[in-house]
C-alpha cells in the first residue's frame, strides 16, 4: 500500500498566536510535515502574527526550534527544513487595536487560491480578529477561519461566539476544530459501521447490551494549571472529544460522507441525548504519588474542586437506542494512556452446551491510541478431550500489523485537519448547532453539582479512577474494561 498525497491548491495560511504553545507544538510541525509530503506547494506561505516584536528572521529560528523540538525530522526530511522556512514569516500584530493589520493586509495582497486564517487564541480575541480581517479586506467569500477549542464554557458563550463570528463570515466558512476527529482511527469508526455489512444489523438495543468509551491519559494538568480548573474534565474532554466519539459510534448511517450529511446525523445523536441523573455522574480529582503533585498544588485555587476525572452513564431515546446505556469516562494520571470504544453485545440467549459452558458474548474494542485496531471477542471450543468447554478468545488486528510500514506514516489529525481546512471539506468539523447543543446537554449536568457543592472524589494517580466510578458499572452488573496500554 502505498500513501497517496493529494495535491492541494496554493495557500496562505495565518496563524493568529504564531507563538503560541499549540502554534509550537501541534500547527508548525504539522505544516512540516506536509510540506515534506509534498502537499504545500512552492508557492504557499505561512505567516505567524502575534503581538511579540519579531522579524521574519527571527520567526524562522523559532519555527525551527519548534519543528527540532516536537517533531525533530529524519533522514532526508532533515535537509528541507530551510526550503520550508523560506516559505514563513511574520507580522507583529495588536489583535484588538490596529498595528501590524495594515502590513499583514499588505503581505496578503497577492493572494494565493485560497487563504485561512487559523484562531490559535483565546476566544475571548474570536471577535476581534473576525471584525479585523473584515476592516482590512481580508474576510472576502474565499476566506476560511479555524478556530480552537474551548468553543465557549456554556451553551450561552457558544451561542454567543457563533453570532459574533456571524457577522463577519458564513457557517461554510468556519472550521472548528475537534482534534479528535482528525485522528485516523477516529475515522475508521465510521469505516467500520458504514463499510461492513457485518456489524450494522446488530448494532442497536436489540442486540448491544451496552457501549463504553474510555479516554484515560497519564499525563497530569503539568502547566497547563490556570486553564484546567477552569475547565475540568468535562469541559475539556467530554463536551466535545467525548462527545463526538460518541456521536459517530451512536449516528444513523449518512446518505453520503459529505459535512452537512455526517453533521445532521451527529446532530440528531446529541438532541436526543436523556438528561443525566445525579447519581449518574462520577467526578474524581488525582491524589499525589511519587513524587508527583497531587491536583490541588498544580493549580492555583488550593481548594479547588474542579474535577480531573469524569465517569457517566447517558441514554440516547431514539429507535436504535433505547435502553441501552452508554458508559463514558476520562481522566488524568490514570493507569495507562489508553483510548478506546467497547461495544458490548448481549449474552446468547440460550446455551445448546448446557449450563456449565455458560453464556457468552461478543466484544467489539476500537483502540484509537495507542496500538490502533481492533479486536473482536468471539467464543470457541476450548481445544481437547473433556467435552464443550467454551472460551472467548479475541480475532484482534492492529492496523499497522494488517496494513504494513505505510499505517505508520499516517499524518497526524493536525496535519489532516489543516490540509482539510485548505480542500474547503468541512466533514470533520464541528457545525455551530452542533456545539450548542452539546453544551446544551453538558450544562445542566455542570449546574447540578455546582449548585449541590459536589466535591469531587480523590482518586490515586496510576490507577483507574475514583471507586465510585467503578461502582456506578458495578451496580448495574457491568463492569469496566481494565485501562492498561
Ligand atoms: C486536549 C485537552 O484537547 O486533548 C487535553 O485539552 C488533553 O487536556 C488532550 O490532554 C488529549 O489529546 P490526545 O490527542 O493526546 O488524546
Amino acid at each position: 500500500m502505498v500513501s497517496r498525497v493529494i495535491p492541494v491548491d496554493p495557500f496562505d495560511l495565518v496563524i493568529f498566536g504564531g507563538t503560541g504553545d499549540l502554534a509550537r507544538r501541534k500547527i508548525l510541525p504539522a505544516l512540516f510535515r506536509r510540506y515534506v509530503a509534498g502537499q504545500m506547494g512552492e508557492t504557499s506561505r505561512i505567516v505567524g502574527a502575534a503581538r511579540s516584536e519579531m522579524d521574519d528572521a527571527a520567526y524562522r529560528d523559532f519555527v525551527r526550534d519548534a519543528v527540532m523540538e516536537f517533531d525533530p525530522p529524519q533522514g532526508e526530511a532533515a535537509t528541507q527544513l530551510d526550503g520550508f522556512l523560506e516559505q514563513v514569516g511574520y507580522v507583529t500584530l495588536d489583535a484588538t487595536g490596529h498595528g501590524g493589520w495594515a502590513e499583514l493586509a499588505a503581505r496578503l495582497k497577492d493572494k494565493r487560491a485560497v487563504q485561512a486564517f487559523y484562531f490559535s487564541v483565546g476566544p475571548s480575541l474570536f471577535g476581534a480578529l473576525a471584525e479585523r480581517l473584515h476592516q482590512h479586506g481580508m474576510a472576502g467569500e474565499g476566506t476560511r477561519i479555524v478556530v480552537e477549542k474551548p468553543f465557549g464554557r456554556d451553551e450561552e458563550s457558544a451561542r454567543k461566539l457563533n453570532a459574533t463570528l456571524a457577522e463577519h463570515f458564513d457557517e461554510g466558512q468556519i472550521y472548528r476544530i475537534d482534534h479528535y476527529l482528525g485522528k485516523e482511527t477516529v475515522q475508521n469508526l465510521m469505516a467500520v459501521r458504514f463499510g461492513n455489512m457485518l456489524f450494522e444489523p446488530l448494532w442497536n438495543a436489540q442486540y448491544v447490551d451496552h457501549i463504553q468509551i474510555t479516554v484515560a491519559e497519564t499525563v497530569g494538568v503539568g502547566g497547563r494549571g490556570e486553564y484546567y480548573d477552569k475547565s475540568g474534565a468535562m469541559r475539556d474532554m467530554l463536551q466535545n472529544h467525548m462527545m463526538q466519539l460518541l456521536c459517530l459510534i451512536a449516528m444513523e448511517p449518512p446518505a453520503k460522507f459529505d459535512p452537512d450529511a455526517v453533521r445532521d446525523e451527529k446532530l440528531k445523536v446529541i438532541r436526543a441525548l436523556d438528561e443525566v441523573k445525579p447519581e449518574d455522574v462520577v467526578r474524581g480529582q488525582y491524589e499525589a504519588e511519587d513524587g508527583k503533585a497531587d491536583y490541588r498544588t498544580q493549580v492555583e485555587n488550593k481548594a479547588s474542586t474542579t474535577e480531573s476525572f469524569v465517569a457517566l452513564k447517558l441514554h440516547i431515546s431514539n429507535w436504535r437506542w433505547a435502553g441501552t446505556p452508554f458508559y463514558l469516562r476520562t481522566g488524568k494520571r490514570l493507569r495507562a494512556k489508553v483510548s478506546e470504544i467497547a461495544v458490548v453485545f448481549k449474552e446468547t440467549p440460550h446455551s445448546i452446551f448446557g449450563a456449565e459452558a455458560g453464556r457468552h458474548r461478543n466484544i467489539l474494542t476500537i483502540r484509537l491510541q495507542p496500538n490502533e485496531g481492533m479486536d473482536l471477542g468471539v467464543t470457541i471450543k476450548e481445544p481437547g478431550p473433556g467435552g464443550m468447554r467454551l472460551v472467548d478468545v479475541p480475532l484482534d488486528m492492529t492496523f499497522a500489523d494488517a496494513l504494513g510500514p505505510d499505517a505508520e506514516d499516517v499524518p497526524d489529525a493536525y496535519e489532516r485537519l489543516i490540509m482539510d481546512v485548505i480542500r474547503g471539506n468541512q466533514t470533520l468539523f464541528m457545525r455551530g448547532d452542533e456545539v450548542e447543543a452539546a453544551w446544551a446537554w453538558t450544562d445542566p449536568i455542570i449546574a447540578g453539582w455546582e449548585a449541590r457543592g459536589d466535591e469531587p472524589e480523590p482518586y490515586e494517580t496510576g490507577s483507574s479512577g475514583p471507586e465510585e466510578a467503578l461502582a456506578l458499572m458495578h451496580r448495574d452488573g457491568r463492569r469496566w474494561r481494565d485501562i492498561r496500554a
